[in-house]
Formats: C-alpha cells, sequence, structure tokens
C-alpha cells in the first residue's frame, strides 16, 4: 500500500473514531434519530464536509447535505449524484455501519477535487439521520425525504416518550412543513452511491476487502399486539386462562417456523422488541406487543411468510381466548441496484484491488430502499470482521476503508466520463 492510501486509512479512522464518541451513553454506542448526540455528530459531518470543500446546509429532516459544483465546462443539465449514508445507530451499536458510508463520501469528494477531475455532474454527499428506525416506529425518514416518499409518514407517530416526530424536527430546528419540498426531481439526479459494511461474512470468508451489491432484500416490519386478560398469578388455573405473553411466545415460535419454510428464498424473521402489560410477577399478562422484521430475497417469499404468519395467529388466538392482531409498519421491496452503476462500481473495484469483486445481495436494509424510488442505486460492500455487526465488535480495517474511497471515487470518475457530452 502506497503511503497516500495509508494516510487515508489514518483519516478513515480517526473520523470513525471522532463519531463514535458521540453517544447517548458513556459506555456504549447509541446515537438515535434527532437526538442531542445526532446534532453532535451533524455538526461535526458539517465541518468535515466544509473542509473538503463543500457547501453545506441541514436540510428539514435533519440530514446533511454537503455539495460540490459541477466542474465541467457544459454541466450534466444541472443534474447531481448523490452519495451517503446514515449517521444514526442502534442500540449498543458497531461504529461503522452507516458512518463508513459518510465518511467514504466526504473522502472522496475531497479526494476528487485534489485529483481536479472535471465532473459533468454536481455531487451531494449525504448523511441521513434516520435509516435505523430506532427511536420511532419510521425508518428511513432522511433518505424518504430526499426521495419524495412522504406518503408514508406519519409525523404524529411516538417515541418511546411520547416526542412525536414533528416535536422533534421542531426541537431540531428543521421546519417539519417544508420537508416535501426537500424532495428532488428524478430527471435532476444522476443516481445515488453508498458504501456500507456488508454486516455479514461473504467478504470476509472470500479473503475480498470490497463488493458489490446486486439488490436489497425485501422487508417489512410489523408490530403484533396479543390481548388477554390479567388474573391472580395464584389463583385462576392453568385451565382457561388467556395469557397474552403464554400466546405471544406460541405466535413467536410459530413465526420462527413459517420463516425456516420459506429458507430456500433467504427468508429470516426476528422479533427484537417486546413490551408485557401490566409487568408484574404475580399478574397473568394482559396485554403483549412485539415486533417481527420480516426479511426475503424476493418479494412473493415475503409476502408469503407474513401471509403464513397472519394464519397462524388467527389459530392461536381461536385456541387460547385471545385477540391478535398484526400491523404493518414498514413494508419495502427488493431494490435492485442499476446494472449501470454495478458495472461501473465493479471495474473501479477491480482497479483498486486488482481482484474481480464478488456480486452479493443485501439481506440488511438501507437507505437506497427509498433512493431506489427516485434515481438508479448502487452499491459498494465492504469487509467486517467475522461478519458481525449491530454489535459494538463490529470492526472494519482502516485499509479496507481506504480501499473503499479508492473505489468510490474511481466510480464517480468513471460515471463522469460516460457522462461527458464528448463521450
Ligand atoms: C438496518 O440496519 C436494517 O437492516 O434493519
Ligand atoms: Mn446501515
Ligand atoms: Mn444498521
Amino acid at each position: 500500500m502506497n503511503t497516500g492510501t495509508q494516510a487515508l486509512a489514518k483519516r478513515a479512522e480517526a473520523m470513525i473514531d471522532a463519531l463514535a464518541s458521540i453517544s447517548a451513553e458513556p459506555d456504549r454506542l447509541t446515537r438515535l434519530y434527532l437526538s442531542e448526540e445526532h446534532r453532535q455528530a451533524a455538526t461535526l459531518v458539517g465541518e468535515w464536509m466544509r473542509q473538503a470543500g463543500l457547501k453545506v446546509r441541514m436540510d428539514a429532516a435533519g440530514s446533511m447535505r454537503g455539495e460540490l459544483p459541477a466542474t465541467g465546462g457544459t454541466p450534466d443539465g444541472g443534474r447531481r449524484l448523490l452519495i451517503g449514508s446514515h449517521i444514526d445507530t442502534v442500540i449498543d451499536a458497531g461504529r461503522y455501519d452507516g458512518t463508513l458510508g459518510v465518511i467514504a463520501g466526504i473522502l472522496a469528494a475531497e479526494d476528487l477535487r485534489a485529483r481536479d477531475v472535471t465532473l459533468p455532474f454536481a455531487l451531494e454527499i449525504l448523511a441521513f439521520g434516520d435509516e435505523e428506525g430506532v427511536r420511532f416506529p419510521q425508518t428511513l425518514i432522511g433518505s424518504s425525504i430526499v426521495a419524495g416518499q412522504t406518503s408514508d409518514l406519519r409525523l404524529d407517530a411516538t417515541d418511546a416518550q411520547g416526542v412525536t416526530i414533528r416535536d422533534a424536527l421542531l426541537a431540531f430546528g428543521c421546519d417539519p412543513d417544508t420537508l416535501d419540498s426537500e424532495a428532488y426531481e428524478s430527471r435532476d439526479v444522476a443516481g445515488f452511491l453508498e458504501v456500507h459494511i456488508e454486516q455479514g461474512p461473504v467478504l470476509d470468508r472470500a479473503s475480498q476487502p470490497l463488493g458489490v451489491v446486486s439488490a436489497i432484500a425485501s422487508q417489512g416490519r410489523y408490530r403484533l399486539r396479543v390481548k388477554g386478560e390479567a388474573g391472580h398469578a395464584g389463583t385462576v388455573p392453568m385451565t382457561g386462562r388467556r395469557d397474552a405473553l403464554a400466546a405471544a411466545a406460541q405466535i413467536m415460535l410459530e413465526i420462527e417456523t413459517v420463516a425456516s419454510r420459506y429458507a430456500r428464498e433467504s427468508c429470516v424473521a426476528t422479533v427484537g422488541e417486546i413490551s408485557v402489560s401490566p409487568g408484574a410477577s404475580n399478574v397473568i399478562p394482559a396485554l403483549a406487543e412485539f415486533s417481527l422484521d420480516l426479511r426475503a430475497a424476493t418479494d412473493n417469499a415475503r409476502t408469503g411468510a407474513a401471509g403464513d404468519i397472519r394464519e397462524r395467529l388467527r389459530d392461536i388466538g381461536v385456541r387460547r381466548g385471545v385477540l391478535v392482531n398484526m400491523e404493518t409498519v414498514h413494508e419495502t421491496p427488493v431494490a435492485t441496484c442499476a446494472p449501470r452503476l454495478t458495472r461501473a462500481i465493479a471495474d473501479a473495484i477491480e482497479n483498486v484491488t486488482g481482484t474481480e469483486p464478488v456480486t452479493m445481495m443485501s439481506g440488511a436494509g438501507h437507505d437506497g430502499q427509498s433512493m431506489v424510488n427516485l434515481t438508479d442505486i448502487g452499491m459498494i460492500f465492504v469487509r467486517c470482521r467475522a461478519g458481525i455487526s449491530h454489535n459494538p465488535l463490529e470492526h472494519v480495517e482502516p485499509d479496507d476503508m481506504a480501499h473503499a474511497v479508492l473505489a468510490l471515487s474511481e466510480t464517480i470518475q468513471r460515471l463522469a466520463r460516460d457522462d461527458a457530452p464528448n463521450s
């Protein structure tokens, strides 16, 4: 590795460290949408963008946007190539999920300026504030706004403290009434590129630093509510109880069974959150509410599994005398990456790493799922140690980060050449 690449690796590592130090909790990384920590991270990202020579603003959803104007004599009809990822995290997160894509965009823009590359389109680096959907029962808010996908956004949805998205936006200094004006028209956008850690083991096992994403899996988030009847834990006999939590436990096992029936389509189902009411050791639970995250390689497999789960819920509800309801929180179909972008990414990776890259599907959700409604999407995956993610043990080698920045910069240069007026 030459000294330039080594220096890039060091800078990427320092930027990741700086963002990882901004957390709501002293001993673990948690940075939720529109929180004080989000504000600090956004401010830091904005400073880096300015230092990289970008024109910076925060949009009405709290996303940071840094623009590098087109440099060609005949700019590409005022279009812009969007590049970005997110700076929110899950609870007790790793430090690379999302943040790596944001810093890679900034460093690539800096690299392009340093090389004096002629760009027929403007570049816009985006740092979205909500990809994880942890604070509110909504997800991909920042990218949905840019993509003009506001019809599903419920500003009155609340976090665990009862704060609505509308009030959180206002407290963050954003005007929720101007969200619609932040969207781009497809004709004004040249594509969306994202660098992201793989969050799985494929690249690590293949000893490859970078990979190309072909598509992002079909995904659904649901909220299940089981309503039974509270009673005295010591006096109500086991027969005839309408225990909401026991029914929920049985439903969860059925969910596992259904998902494994769709294993050939890479179906995965996760219950990651549950609350029980009234929540006392000597009271039979009256209410159990839990989340369901369901994904698959095809939309048919995901909707098929969701349909099977609904059927099983009805049976269990009748047998146990409880009311079960499954509400759809969010559904995203498979997001296919555009061949013209995957080709440019694959060629760029081959040029930077000297090896033909692996092409793979993403099981994890990404901002591309909303951006695909606006424009072509393309993603570069970066190897992470043992495929571990959504976990503080998440790790990416600094050299791999440097290679990701160079591959992103090279991809942009290839797209610029393709789009140049005389090409
Ligand atoms: C985001 O990380 C998701 O895939 O849920
Ligand atoms: Mn992510
Ligand atoms: Mn994540």
